[in-house]
């Protein structure tokens, strides 16, 4: 049977639409949201109200770009969360009326399980078990996945999320939004021995990263009084090491994990896993331990609505569809 499924992704602040057809992607349209960069940050209210008027125009783009019909599809699915309230109900909303007017079911997907099985979108895929360290603005989990459906959560961080330590930094630094791209870009240029700063251990495989940002805070404020041009003049050193820092934290829990429970496949998912110093950790450490690593294609780590598709397409495999009735839920454990 041909598949053929719309997904809508809407649970930050990129509205997003995807048709894939028997797990293969044949479109994935993303709008990014302008409209918080003056703010420093997302800001719900401004990002509900671009998700409604970009929904439409995305999601027809997506089935022109499909070259399919919208008869064709035959389910829709969309982010039930985690997410903010606003934007996860104008998602939900339209894919409930367009699921009634076509007379089609609803599937309902987990953002975090999602940005997991963006893995299975391309070639290679991970073999199962493997771990899935999952970094993005709002989570920073270590992922024990045994089935497409079937994950659990070995670690995670207990305060702020890595992507927040990058973009919090960013604003300390005078630099954009998201911080993250900005960061990873000074980082490249700068040394990461320069500077160091002290990271919480935390126990198991948990992770905190509340505690950096503050001594940032107070590193900058202490030279910024000796010298004004201190962050100008040595902004790519103390991304650099900023940087490294948030990596090898990431890096000491992955290893532990990944040894300890005897798994040599190892995939980064979620918009951190954009970053370049990350991507290239991930690819010497698993050089070293002889694990197979997978990296998603930079369009599949931030938010998209393909890899929504994707963990639609399991469900839909497995008859799992959800009722006209189904409410949005910004906290959502996978
Ligand atoms: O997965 P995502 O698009 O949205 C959430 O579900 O949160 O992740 C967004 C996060 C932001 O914190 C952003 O700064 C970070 O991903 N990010 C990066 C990079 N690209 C995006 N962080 C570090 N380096 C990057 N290249
Ligand atoms: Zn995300």
């Amino acid at each position: 049977m041909n598949t053929i499924i719309l997904a809508i992704e809407s649970s930050c602040d990129e509205t997003s639409a995807s048709i894939i057809s028997n797990a293969k992607v044949l479109s994935n349209i993303i709008a990014d949201q302008d409209v918080h960069k003056r703010f420093g940050g997302v800001v719900p209210e401004l990002a509900s109200r671009a998700h409604l008027q970009n929904i439409i125009p995305v999601v027809h783009q997506a089935i022109s770009v499909a070259k399919i019909d919208k008869t064709q599809i035959q389910a829709i699915a969309f982010t039930r969360g985690p997410g903010l309230m606003g934007p996860l109900l104008v998602g939900l909303s339209f894919a409930k009326s367009m699921a009634l007017s076509l007379n089609i079911p609803l599937i309902e997907v987990n953002h975090m399980q999602a940005h997991v099985l963006a893995h299975f979108i391309e070639d290679p895929k991970p073999s199962f078990p493997f771990i899935c360290l999952t970094v993005s603005g709002g989570h920073t989990q270590l992922v024990l996945v045994e089935d497409h459906l079937n994950m659990k959560i070995a670690g995670q961080t207990l305060d702020d999320a890595v992507g927040e330590a990058f973009d919090k930094a960013a604003k300390l630094l005078g630099l954009g939004y998201p911080g993250g791209p900005e960061i990873d870009k000074h980082a490249a240029l700068g040394d990461s021995s320069v500077y160091s700063f002290p990271i919480s251990d935390m126990p198991d495989y948990n992770f905190s990263f509340s505690g950096i940002k503050t001594s940032l805070l107070y590193f900058l404020q202490k030279n910024l009084m000796k010298d004004p041009d201190f962050i100008k003049s040595n902004l790519n050193d103390i991304c650099a090491s900023y940087q490294k820092t948030l990596i090898d934290s990431l890096m000491q829990k992955l290893e532990k994990l990944a040894e300890d429970k005897g798994i040599g496949e190892i995939a980064i998912a979620g918009g951190v896993s954009a970053n370049k110093g990350l991507r290239m950790a991930i690819q010497s450490t698993g050089n070293k331990k002889s694990w197979n690593t997978y990296i998603p294609d930079f369009q599949y780590c931030t938010d998209n609505a393909a890899m929504i598709a994707m963990a639609a397409h399991y469900k839909f495999l497995k008859g799992e569809f959800s009722d006209q009735a189904i409410t949005p839920l910004a906290r959502l454990s996978i």
